[in-house]
């Protein structure tokens, strides 16, 4: 921008139109749900025990704008917890950053160069101007928060109001400023600081052009849960007053010149609080009374050029409206593949659906273009934040309403192995993040092989990357590929005592890891078989049965001295062969619940029990179920599992055994089941998940959940159960065709949840699941539903397919 122009009569438009319109299935979209402090923390009062306290699992969700998988994420920034950016704890903001990570633990992620706008300076002196995050925080407007695909906005208590819209790699904000005051007259000052959310700067730089205003900048920061640094760079021109001075700041001294700064960490100035600074530029009064500057700030991990020219390019005029319909109207293009016939379902139950898949196509985000660690015609996608999380549900649900964007996403994946030599379990910020268990990579992989996934994928490669995770150990398993290997291989578990020389990370979950490996080598083993490697097929299918390893068949359980009844459970074991020891039921919420992070002292299983980690078998539930004398036993110890509170659906593992009644030839209780989470634990309040949203693993479980047809993920397998809703279709996009399930008797209180009989496309259907052909070839699946379990799909010929059934 070479000058600026006054603002002008368009951008004084009422902006509060509705721009919903009936039938509009993004006024279904609450972005704010997720974004609370409090986690469900109401008790489940069954068999006498109180389910315990969990304290900070707010869901952390990303409450902004931003487009589908966009680079792009502007929200305002809490000084509370600020993971997602904006929480809704009442706490104060510190500015407006344009990049976010979605329902993260861990550090906050990024939120980079933040922008504040101050409606002008005490006694119009710029140093009375706050500067730092810790000064300028100001409180909110109650209630002037509102968030919709695409847009975010609200008021400040100094009156200023904030707008913001994004394109993909591009913030636009648009502030409306108050009158003057005697002692503080109308001249906006909008400064750009050098800092990301968890405070992570190492270096950075800044100048601004006193002519045009324009602000470039770069810094180096940390990723939120990895290791590394990466560089990310910004442009921000302005719109809308002409400029009255420029300058930089450091801590809460400005001046005019010099016009531009670099700083590095000192060794003395340390986080947490680094080095204040940035730069700013005041602006005149704006003339004709109005009172908006637009401020737009062009992003790029590649360099300030790119940033600038990405912004010029997908902004080029300012238009706030255009770019906040175009992003709505992506979301409704992203979104309307799936359409449902609502009933009189109610309105809180459609927010909950919509919003769920509206949080699952946050993330992963297109990098494409911006990825400056090696050159490649691939595609980038980052943020797998992290695939232990999201390979249960949101990759699964992805593959149903956008495969095209899986194809790419895996392709990502695939260029991340060719450059990096390890597919990841973790990335964020172009760089390497933590892996909380298995190569579950290896299960993504599998999951859209057996879906028959083509796209440009190479397989051969794919299975190259996952055979690498299985047999070649990397010197840093923290952050790729596995652990134990040698172990793995030679004594067919990880001992909890292990002997590892070959790499480093955290000898931990030696429970987790065990039934983890042995998952992902039986996806290896589905992969094997489809691209014919039979000897390998063979070697993987029995190294998928090493869970039996840590089964110790004589493990009673008792919770405060009372016996459960259970015995038989996984307990670690040591490289002699020796038992060790773990209460089954510690590092549930029962026990111990937050002993169990990625701590060098946490345990031998992962943010969950031996109680939820001996149902993880999902590649031979029918050999589980024998294990565990037999489907009768097995339906108790599940109900029991979910009803004594052992099992917190606020984490993915919780999911699958939601239905693996389907396993025990009673699918009628998995029904019943998801309706005891949905809408207890999944709501439409600001505290409406159970835990981090995990980049929309708990948006798409709900999804799937209500969609009537839970993913296996790993297999060509559904599980089915009804709807929510009396119909739901899903397009796919690659082929052009329809799939529709259809409830009949449905009625929305949800008494008639039990499947008496379905009929696939007119023909009779008895099986309990249904195959990925079903959504590509399309068709209709019909459920009559009754208030009573039925015969459906009990059968042993209904039940899904078990590695020791065939
Ligand atoms: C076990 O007993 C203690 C002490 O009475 C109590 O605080 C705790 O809630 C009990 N736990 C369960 C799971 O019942
Ligand atoms: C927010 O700002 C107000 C007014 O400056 C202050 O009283 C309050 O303590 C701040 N709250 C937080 C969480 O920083
Ligand atoms: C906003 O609401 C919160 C929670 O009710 C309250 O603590 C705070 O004082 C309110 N702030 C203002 C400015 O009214
Ligand atoms: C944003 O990027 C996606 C690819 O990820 C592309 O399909 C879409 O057209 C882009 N949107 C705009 C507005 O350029
Ligand atoms: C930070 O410093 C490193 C090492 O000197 C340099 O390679 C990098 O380009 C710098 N990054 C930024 C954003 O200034
Ligand atoms: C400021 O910009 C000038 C001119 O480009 C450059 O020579 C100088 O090194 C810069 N100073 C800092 C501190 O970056
Ligand atoms: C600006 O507009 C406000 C509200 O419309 C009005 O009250 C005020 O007098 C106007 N100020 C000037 C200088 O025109
Ligand atoms: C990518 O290619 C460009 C142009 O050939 C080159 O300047 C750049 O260094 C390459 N980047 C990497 C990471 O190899
Ligand atoms: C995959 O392709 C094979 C061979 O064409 C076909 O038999 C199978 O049904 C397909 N599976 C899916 C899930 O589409
Ligand atoms: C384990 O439980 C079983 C049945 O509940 C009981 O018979 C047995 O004595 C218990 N074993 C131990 C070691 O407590
Ligand atoms: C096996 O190893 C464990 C852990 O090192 C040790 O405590 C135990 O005594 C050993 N048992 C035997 C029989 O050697
Ligand atoms: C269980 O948690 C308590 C309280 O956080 C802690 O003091 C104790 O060390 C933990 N026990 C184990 C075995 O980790």
């Amino acid at each position: 921008m070479a000058f600026l122009w006054l603002a002008c009569g368009l951008l004084a438009l009422p902006f509060d139109y509705a721009l919903a319109q009936d039938g509009d299935i993004l006024r279904y979209v609450d972005s704010l749900i997720g974004t609370g402090l409090g986690g469900m923390a109401k008790p489940q009062e069954k068999l006498g025990n109180t389910r315990s306290y969990i304290d900070n699992r707010a869901g952390h969700v990303f409450a902004g704008a931003t487009l589908p998988f966009g680079m792009a994420k502007a929200v305002a920034d809490v000084n509370g917890e600020n993971q997602g950016g904006y929480a809704s704890d009442y706490s104060n903001i510190t500015g407006f950053s344009h990049m976010h990570d979605s329902g993260t633990g861990g550090s906050p992620s990024l939120g980079n160069f933040p922008l504040v706008a101050h409606p002008g300076c005490h006694n119009d002196d710029v140093n009375e101007c706050k500067f730092t995050s810790v000064d300028r925080a100001t409180p909110q407007v109650n209630g002037s928060v509102l968030a919709e695909p695409g847009y975010f906005t609200i008021t400040l208590e100094n009156a200023v109001r904030a707008e913001m819209t994004v394109t993909n790699h591009t913030a636009l904000y648009r502030f409306s400023f108050p009158e003057g005051l005697a002692d503080m007259p109308l001249s906006p000052l909008i400064l750009a600081d050098l800092i990301d959310l968890p405070k992570s700067r190492s270096n950075a730089s800044v100048s601004v052009d006193p002519n045009s205003g324009r602000i470039v900048g770069s810094g180096a920061f940390s990723p939120s849960f990895g290791i590394g640094t990466y560089d990310l760079h910004f442009c921000t021109d302005f719109f809308g007053a002409s400029i009255r001075d420029t300058g930089v700041f450091m801590n809460n001294r400005a001046g005019s010149q010099p016009k531009n700064l670099s700083v590095v960490t000192d060794g003395v100035n340390n986080s947490p609080e680094i080095l204040p600074a940035g730069a700013w530029v005041r602006f005149k009064a704006p003339e004709n009374n109005a009172t908006q500057i637009s401020a737009r700030v062009g992003l790029s991990f590649m360099s300030t050029a790119q940033a600038c020219s990405n912004a010029e390019l997908e902004i080029p005029d300012f238009d706030f409206e255009s770019t906040r319909s175009a992003a709505r109207q992506a979301w409704t293009d992203k979104m309307s593949v799936i359409s449902v016939t609502p009933g009189s379902v109610s309105d809180e139950f459609q927010t909950i659906f919509w919003s769920g898949l509206y949080r699952a196509s946050i993330s992963p985000q297109d990098y494409t273009g911006e990825n400056p660690l090696w050159n490649s015609t691939e595609p980038y996608y980052d943020s797998f934040y992290c695939i232990w999380d999201s390979y249960r549900s949101i990759h699964p649900l992805i593959t149903l309403f956008d495969p095209e964007s899986q194809a790419l996403m895996i392709r990502s994946l695939l260029d991340i192995y060719r450059h990096e030599g390890k597919l990841p379990d973790c990335r964020m910020s172009l760089c390497k993040g933590f892996t909380q268990g298995g190569s579950n990579a290896d299960v993504v992989l599998a999951d859209a092989y057996v879906k028959n996934m083509t796209q440009g994928i190479d397989w051969a490669l794919a299975y190259e990357a996952v055979l690498s995770d299985a047999e070649d150990e990397p010197l840093n398993w923290a952050v790729e590929g596995r652990g134990g290997l040698a172990s793995w291989k030679s004594l067919g578990y990880v001992p909890a005592d292990d002997f590892d020389p070959h790499g480093v990370g955290p000898f931990t979950r030696s429970i987790s890891r065990t039934v983890e490996y042995a998952y992902n080598d039986f996806c290896i083993a589905e992969m094997a078989r489809g691209l014919g490697h039979a000897a390998d097929y063979e070697k993987y299918v029995a190294r998928s049965e090493n869970w039996r390893n840590l089964y110790k068949e004589d493990q009673n359980s008792t919770i405060n001295g009372t016996e459960t009844g259970f015995t038989g459970f996984l307990q670690p074991k040591f490289m002699n062969g020796t038992w060790g020891q773990q209460d089954p039921i510690f590092c549930s919420p029962l026990l111990n619940f937050t002993s169990c992070y990625l701590n060098p002292d946490g345990h031998e299983t992962y943010e969950g029990s031996s109680w939820l980690y001996t149902t993880y078998v999902p590649q031979d539930m029918a050999s589980l179920i024998t294990t565990l004398d037999g489907p009768d036993s097995f339906v108790r110890r599940l109900d029991y599992l979910h009803e004594s509170a052992l099992l917190y659906i606020g984490d993915e593992q919780g999911f699958l055994p939601v239905y693996q009644y389907h396993y025990a030839g009673r699918p009628g209780k998995s029904a019943a089941r998801a309706h005891t989470y949905i809408p207890s634990q999944f709501n439409t309040s600001v505290n409406g998940i159970p835990g981090n949203d995990d980049s929309g693993a708990m948006g798409s479980f709900i999804v799937l959940a209500m969609m009537g047809l839970f993913p296996n993920p790993g297999q060509n397998v559904y599980l089915i159960t009804p709807p929510f809703f009396p119909e739901i279709s899903i397009t796919n996009k690659i082929s052009g065709n329809k799939a529709t399930i259809r409830n009949v008797n449905f009625d929305a209180e949800y008494t008639n949840v039990y499947i008496q009989s379905v009929t696939l496309n007119g023909v009779a259907y008895t099986k309990n699941r249904i195959g990925h052909e079903f959504f590509v070839d399309g068709g209709v699946l019909e459920l009559t539903l009754g208030p009573e379990e039925s015969a459906w799909g009990t059968r042993y010929e209904d039940l899904p397919p078990s590695l020791s059934t065939g």
